[in-house]
This record gives C-alpha cells, sequence and structure tokens, in this order.
C-alpha cells in the first residue's frame, strides 16, 4: 500500500511518461518528414524508452495494489520550423522531468516510504543520462548541423541507435 499523495504523485508521473513518449514521437515525424531519417530513427527510440518509462510506474503501483489512473494525454501540438528546436524542446522536457522525479523522491524520502525512494533511484540516475543524451545532441547539433556534410554524417550516426531496455524490472 502507498500513501495517498505518493500514488498521485506516481499516476501523474505515469502520465507526462506517456507525454514524453508522444512528444518525441511527434519529433521522430518531425525529422523523417524532413529526410533526416537517422534523427527520425533516434527519436522513434526515445518516444520507446519513454513508454517503458511510464510501463514502469504504472506496474509499480500495481504491485503496491494501488489504482493506477490513466488521464488524457495532451497533443504535442509543436509545429519545428528548424532542426534545432527539437532539440532544444528535448533538452527543456528532460529538465521538467528531472524535476518532476526529485520532486516524488523528495516526498517519498519525507514521508519515510524507502519501497518508492528505492524504485524511484533508478530514474533519478536515468534523469541523469536523459538530460546528458539531450545536452549533448544540442551541442553536437550546435558544431556540425549546420554544415550540410556535418548534418549528414550527424544523421547518419543517429541512425545506429538501438533500442535498449531499461536495466530495472518491476515485475
Ligand atoms: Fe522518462 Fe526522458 O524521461
Amino acid at each position: 500500500m502507498l500513501n495517498k499523495k505518493i500514488t498521485e504523485l506516481l499516476n501523474s508521473q505515469i502520465n507526462k511518461e506517456f507525454y514524453s513518449s508522444y512528444l518525441y514521437l511527434d519529433m521522430s515525424n518531425y525529422y523523417f518528414e524532413s529526410n533526416l531519417n537517422g534523427f527520425g530513427k533516434w527519436f522513434a527510440i526515445q518516444a520507446q524508452e519513454e513508454y517503458e518509462h511510464a510501463m514502469l510506474f504504472l506496474k509499480y503501483i500495481l504491485n503496491s495494489s494501488e489504482k493506477v489512473e490513466l488521464n488524457d494525454i495532451v497533443s504535442p501540438n509543436k509545429h519545428y520550423t528548424d532542426f534545432k528546436q527539437p532539440l532544444e524542446g528535448s533538452m527543456e522536457h528532460e529538465i521538467y522531468i528531472t524535476t518532476a522525479i526529485n520532486h516524488i523522491f523528495d516526498e517519498a524520502y519525507s514521508l519515510k516510504d524507502f519501497k518508492t525512494v528505492q524504485f524511484l533511484e533508478w530514474f533519478v540516475k536515468e534523469q541523469g543520462e536523459e538530460e546528458k543524451n539531450a545536452d549533448d545532441l544540442l551541442k553536437r547539433f550546435e558544431m556540425f548541423g549546420t554544415d550540410p556534410r556535418g548534418l549528414y554524417l550527424l544523421d547518419a550516426e543517429l541512425g545506429t541507435r538501438v533500442f535498449k531496455s531499461p536495466s530495472i524490472k518491476v515485475k
């Protein structure tokens, strides 16, 4: 069983992670439509990862015998006009998600809900990696992406990304 506030926050995080998946899928579509298939693939995999994150929160709530609430997922409703905008959006979004996860961690810790604290530790670490990836991609785009040959090579490299399942399991 979980504290009511913690259950609400975890349910809200399911929604945030599904929204993240939607947001990255929208970015992926934008790049595919722009014939940058490597960027498109990179963001499609990112969307897949976010789906997995949502499912981890969902399973954790179920396993704690609490009710899962699936709320509406807002449309990303973005209209990108240059290749850099999704990369900036991704950076901004990951910072927002880190703040949300830190907030749940903080609440769980205050309530001495150490089971949830332990579950969230993986996400705290993961957010560090997500922010670093978003920052690296943005910086590399700034360095190479404005030159057509640089953009071509960066796109080719991003196209080699493969999906990896999260390294934690919630049974
Ligand atoms: Fe699930 Fe990119 O945070």
